[in-house]
């Protein structure tokens, strides 16, 4: 009755392939989850307590838009120690300084990043296989999101995003560690990256969520101040040399507070103070006392968790290279399997029949114009995890 009322914005956009498959989940028993994006472990004491604290203590008012003082402060620093970047808080750097503000999770950050920057008819390139919400927040902006098409090892080098940059272009999401395919930019690949996004006047935006889930020692970062951190930042560079990548981080999936929708941007102060300004507008501010939750994450080490990951990431590979192709991942929490050619089935198709085997993971076309994989989430219990794998390897070979 109300259909004439819908913007052509909303009524393009159709429902997350994903909800599909957690409600067939949940009118099955048991079902065995590889699908879930997300932690399985509780968020971590000293946060819980710190959020409880805060909620008790009056910590329930508006923050200023920009963030909790004392939560700004511990994100610049660990920017400096991580990245060599010496930001000041959105409105107050100098000139040339990389400015910093907490948004309502990676995604309200995303999308002030869109919303700053793209208008009616501009492109961005993100990467084909990508994150849901990419295309959508371009969308909903009236603009384009080019793929990048990075079949088959789902690396998004600087050759291949180079051919769809155009005069509308304005700026280049990379991902990494990367969902759907957990898959690790080296340092290379990201100086590249950053190189080209120069050459040709657009901006590198990094959504780096997933930056403390990086396993192998080989993909340790190009964090140069430091080279014992394990961070992915393809945004690193010397101390002091100019910033010009947008980075986008969150809490919710390295400390398990998804729901609490924290997440930080950095990078050149010209963009981000464009976004604090949208922010006002649209988030206001990130929820305050959750705010003061995360304060807490800087002195909690995440490293038996990550192991714990690596561990089981290290189980997919050895059960699904053994039946079909794999781009093997060297972070997140994901893994992006192709439906070998011999059984003649889309994503789609081999994800419904491992309904019938109650496993539930998620077809390769919710992430990507093709439809030849399935993604795996090992944020799972062993068990669960094996039990799963098992299935999935004998209904492919
Ligand atoms: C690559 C990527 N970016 C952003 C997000 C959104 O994160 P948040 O829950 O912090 O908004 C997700 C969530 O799954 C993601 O996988």
């Amino acid at each position: 009755m109300l259909d004439h009322l819908i913007s052509e914005r909303a009524s393009a956009i159709q429902a997350s392939g994903i909800r599909r498959i957690f409600n067939l989940g949940a009118s099955l028993e048991n079902p065995i989850r590889l699908s879930i994006g997300q932690p399985d472990f509780p968020i971590p004491e000293p946060i819980r307590n710190a959020a409880i604290n805060a909620i008790e203590s009056g910590h329930n008012g508006y923050t200023p838009t920009q963030g909790s003082p004392a939560l700004l402060s511990k994100v610049i620093e660990s920017l400096k120690v991580d990245l060599g970047w010496d930001c000041a808080v959105t409105g107050a750097a100098e000139q040339g300084q990389p400015s910093v503000f907490i948004s309502s999770g990676t995604s309200g950050a995303l999308v002030l990043a869109f919303m700053a920057m793209l208008n009616p008819g501009d492109e961005c390139i993100i990467p084909d296989p990508y994150f849901v919400a990419y295309p959508h927040m371009a969308s909903i902006c009236g603009a384009k999101a080019v793929k990048c098409d990075t079949y088959p090892d789902f690396r998004m080098t600087a050759e291949r995003v180079a051919p769809l940059i155009t005069e509308k272009t304005k700026f280049v999401l990379v991902n990494t560690p990367s969902n759907p395919c957990g898959v690790v930019n080296d340092e290379k690949e990201s100086r590249e990256l950053r190189e080209l996004c120069k050459s040709k006047g657009v901006l590198l935006i990094s959504d780096e969520i997933y930056d403390e889930f990086v396993f192998d020692d080989a993909l340790t970062s190009s964090a140069k101040n430091d080279p014992s951190m394990k961070r992915c930042a393809s945004a690193c560079r010397e101390n002091g040399a100019h910033v010009d990548t947008l980075l986008i981080r969150g809490f919710g999936k390295t400390y398990a507070c998804t729901g609490w929708r924290l997440g930080y941007v950095a990078g050149p102060s010209e963009i981000v103070d464009e976004m604090a300004k949208l922010q006002q507008y649209t988030f206001v501010c990130a929820p305050a006392p959750l705010q003061q939750g995360v304060v807490a994450c800087f002195d909690t080490p995440m490293g038996e968790f990550v192991k714990d990951y690596q561990q089981r990431r290290d189980l997919v590979v050895e059960k699904m290279s053994a039946v079909t192709e794999l781009a093997i991942p060297g972070g997140a929490f994901y893994a992006f399997v192709k439906v070998p050619e011999h059984l003649n089935m889309t994503g789609t198709e081999f994800t419904e029949r491992m309904i019938e085997d109650k496993v539930l993971v998620i077809p390769g076309g919710v992430f990507s114009d093709r439809d030849t994989h399935f993604r795996i989430s090992y944020a799972t219990g062993r068990d669960e995890l094996e039990q799963g794998l098992d299935l999935l390897a004998r209904a492919m070979s």
